[in-house]
């Protein structure tokens, strides 16, 4: 018997997110963002189950040039732009669109002699400030760069610090900073900011482009909404199997600090997944976890390979029993909610050991 865990991943789940936000999105035009490895899902597999996608999204150059050995040859835009100017001729000619969101990326740039153009897109700085260009000093930065033989200047981008909250006054500052620079030094240049939560929660955001990302993984970006509310389907379900159940008497202690203590005559399973394969070792005690399709709670403390449950309402709970711990049953978003974190944190944070199984539909 091999361990018993694995990320399975719905590929037909995550085309209809796609299609959900393609819908959504009306005429504005969607990049799949896949950065760290497709959200942790594969990049190669979701790209190529994305027919419908006619853009991607990575973070840099490598994560690029995986979608190209996946067989992909769709444009594919680097978020922080290149590194060093060692990229520049490889992006050229693979198709990628580059963020240029720094002088000094602009000055390489200028010395580079390029065998086609190089497609890019300028961040403006709306407010977030992380990358970008500040309105004024982009004006001159595009000025300078629609001067360039070897650029092509395809459009304006800016990223949202606060579209996933309840409150929409900051985003919408930063769209009325982002639409002034579209009226006027902009103008005639494509512009995109949305990410997930403002594709849906501003629609005045859509824009030329949007970059979702979250909710092609079939998770909410919004704490105040549920990503079964908004349409959303699971695409990642990590899975396992109880190793060994135990019965326990009044006063009997579990796991690392003995945490947990049985207040009478209990029952408890063993789980084969811990946080050195992604499960957060801050999942506080009552995490929900799915045993044969029923909600059992986390006792103890999580550790490196196991975690504990209680399973002293499953009485028929026994060794071999499947087990998940996010998915179908319970979503990414709850568990995430529960530990303190997001779901990108711990889609992104399955590890390498957890075998991923695809199932295409
Ligand atoms: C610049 C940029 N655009 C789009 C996205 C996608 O955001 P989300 O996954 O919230 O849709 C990200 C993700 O971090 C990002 O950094």
């Amino acid at each position: 018997m091999t361990r018993p865990v694995r990320a399975c991943i719905d590929l037909a789940a995550l085309r209809h997110n796609f299609a959900l936000l393609a819908d959504i999105a009306g005429n504005t035009q969607c990049y799949g963002v896949v950065k760290a490895d497709g959200y942790g899902h594969g990049i190669a597999q979701v790209v190529q189950a994305l027919e419908a996608a006619p853009k991607f999204a990575v973070a840099f150059f490598e994560e690029a040039l995986a979608i190209r050995e996946a067989g992909v040859d769709k444009p594919v835009l680097l978020l922080e732009g290149f590194f060093g100017s060692g990229e520049l001729e490889a992006c050229a000619l693979q198709g990628f669109e580059v963020m240029l969101h720094e002088t000094s990326q602009v000055e390489q740039l200028a010395r580079a002699a390029l065998p086609c153009p190089l497609t890019v897109w300028l961040k403006l700085n709306t407010g977030m400030n992380r990358l970008g260009f500040a309105p004024g000093e982009a004006a001159q930065v595009l000025e300078r760069l629609q001067a360039m033989p070897q650029v092509r200047v395809m459009g304006v981008m800016t990223h949202f610090a606060c579209a996933d909250s309840e409150n929409l006054a900051s985003a919408r500052s930063q769209l009325e900073r982002l639409l002034t620079f579209r009226e006027g030094p902009g103008a005639g240049l494509q512009f995109a900011a949305a990410n997930s939560a403002a594709l849906v929660a501003i629609p005045e955001a859509r824009l030329d482009w949007a970059r979702p990302g979250i909710m092609l993984y079939g998770c909410s970006p919004f704490p105040h909404r549920t990503a079964a509310d908004i349409g959303l389907k699971p695409v990642m379900a990590l899975k396992s199997a109880l190793i060994a159940v135990r019965d326990l008497k009044a006063g009997d202690l579990v796991g690392y600090g003995a945490l947990w203590e049985a207040k009478a005559d209990a029952r408890m399973g063993v789980v084969a997944v811990g946080y050195a394969d992604g499960y957060p070792r801050h999942a506080p005690q009552g995490t929900p976890v799915s045993v044969n399709g029923q909600r059992v709670p986390l006792i103890g403390r999580v550790s490196m390979d196991m975690i504990t449950v209680d399973l002293s309402e499953m009485p028929s709970a026994q060794v071999g029993d499947p087990v998940e711990l996010w998915g179908q049953e319970i979503s990414v978003d709850e568990v995430a909610t529960k530990a303190g974190t997001i779901s990108y944190e711990l889609l992104t944070g399955v590890t390498r050991r957890v075998p991923r199984c695809y199932d295409n539909g």
